[in-house]
């Protein structure tokens, strides 16, 4: 079976959580990441297995091709044009070049989009002996990319980011994005015997991605890939789903979401059904100054009202005081919180025990967390 170089892109400072599901979905190790891009190699079936189940990538890409030094347009054309494109792209491929230039000679992305879609065409029309490419085919979407002269050509498999799982039709007001959500549960402690509550949860998405990480729903379940549209792919998606929805289990989940706005409480009940997660979660309307929780040792993770998106530093600061205040009372929850509230630590009222620059869209945001009491050693 044919096997490429593939690249797989999260977000900034998500790499290493990423990383972790790859290795865990392929056992694959020694995947080396640079700037949010995480490279490895694998089949047809590693590009559906990687879409299908990774819940923190943004995009599946093929490596076509990468040269260093690639500073002028000659060179760009010459470095496309050698790519073996009959590889990748059937006659009548409907080819969508993009573009991106970092600290790079060539910063004109729609002049290198232009050069490389020619190079393609001139390449495709001497492979398959014809004067003209039709593009009435699938399509393919390849992104040059160019990082301090380094070019880098890719063929996305993915199609729509990865975030978009299918069930958040409606957006809620500063929603997370579903890979970042699915990032935050990942990258906290809990597991689905642990009781988890987002006080601040909007649309719901931090709630439904735990749910779907809890009951092993593969989140690219109910949509559909770039790929699948190509000939000669070489996977039977049928049967990756069958065996997808077999691996869902009926586990019982502890999982509440509250929030202030009761518009925000009908989109996640919304979301959550059509997730498929709607029996294990309880939302509810509350002002997070109520949430408390008959349970112990359980996990908050949570997205509140940043300053510069929702409320002003004044507000959040009070927001976040009171918050200090009903996190004090659940003392043995350990407490994951993603906000670009400069100055949350010391309005929360203690010292987080770890924080993580991430990015919330452009946004850069820290992610604080805290470390609640170990339950007591079982006799
Ligand atoms: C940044 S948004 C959360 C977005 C959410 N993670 C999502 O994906 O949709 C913050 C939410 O906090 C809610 N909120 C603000 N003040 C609140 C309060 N006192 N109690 C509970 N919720 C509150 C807002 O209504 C808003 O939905």
């Amino acid at each position: 079976m044919k096997s490429y170089q593939l690249a797989i892109s999260t977000g900034f400072g998500l790499e290493a959580v990423t990383k972790r599901e790859i290795g865990a979905l392929l056992g694959a190790e020694h995947c080396p990441a640079r700037q949010g891009l995480i490279r490895l190699s694998g089949t047809d079936r590693e590009i559906a297995l990687c879409n299908l189940w990774l819940r923190t990538a943004e995009r599946v890409y093929i490596v076509a091709g990468e040269e260093e030094g690639i500073d002028t347009f000659d060179k760009l054309f010459t470095f496309v044009h050698e790519i073996d494109w009959g590889l990748y792209l059937p006659q009548n491929a409907n080819i969508h070049v993009l573009g991106k230039s970092v600290d790079s000679t060539l910063f004109g992305v729609s002049a290198c989009q232009s050069i490389a879609k020619k190079a393609i065409v001139v390449k495709m029309m001497e492979t398959y002996h014809t004067r003209e490419v039709t593009e009435d085919g699938a399509q393919y979407d390849i992104t040059v990319d160019l990082y301090k002269d380094k070019c880098t050509i890719l063929i996305d498999t993915s199609g729509k980011g990865l975030h978009r799982r299918g069930y958040r039709t409606l957006v809620g007001e500063a929603a997370i994005k579903e890979t970042m959500a699915a990032a935050l549960i990942l990258l906290s402690v809990w597991n689905q015997s642990k009781p988890l509550i987002d006080p601040f949860c909007g649309s719901g998405t931090i709630p439904i991605e735990a749910a779907l990480i809890g009951r092993n729903i593969a989140p690219g379940l109910n949509r559909s890939f770039a790929f699948e549209h190509w000939t000669g792919f070489d996977v039977d998606m049928d049967e990756l789903r069958g065996q997808a929805r077999a691996a869902i289990n009926d586990a019982p989940l502890t999982i509440s979401g509250f929030d202030i706005d009761p518009e925000a409480i009908k989109l996640c009940r919304y979301h959550a059904k059509a997730a498929g997660v709607e029996d294990c979660i309880h939302f509810q309307c509350m002002d997070m100054r109520e949430v408390s929780s008959r349970y112990s040792y359980g996990v908050i993770v949570t997205n509140p009202p940043y300053g510069e998106r929702l409320l002003d530093d004044k507000q959040v600061d009070r927001l976040m005081r009171d918050f200090g205040k009903v996190c004090a009372a659940l003392n043995e929850w350990s407490l994951y919180l993603i906000s670009s509230y400069p100055f949350l630590e010391r309005a929360i009222g203690k010292q987080a025990d770890k924080t993580r620059k991430l990015y919330n869209g452009k946004l850069q945001c820290r992610l604080y967390q805290f470390m609640g009491a170990k339950p007591p050693k079982k006799e």
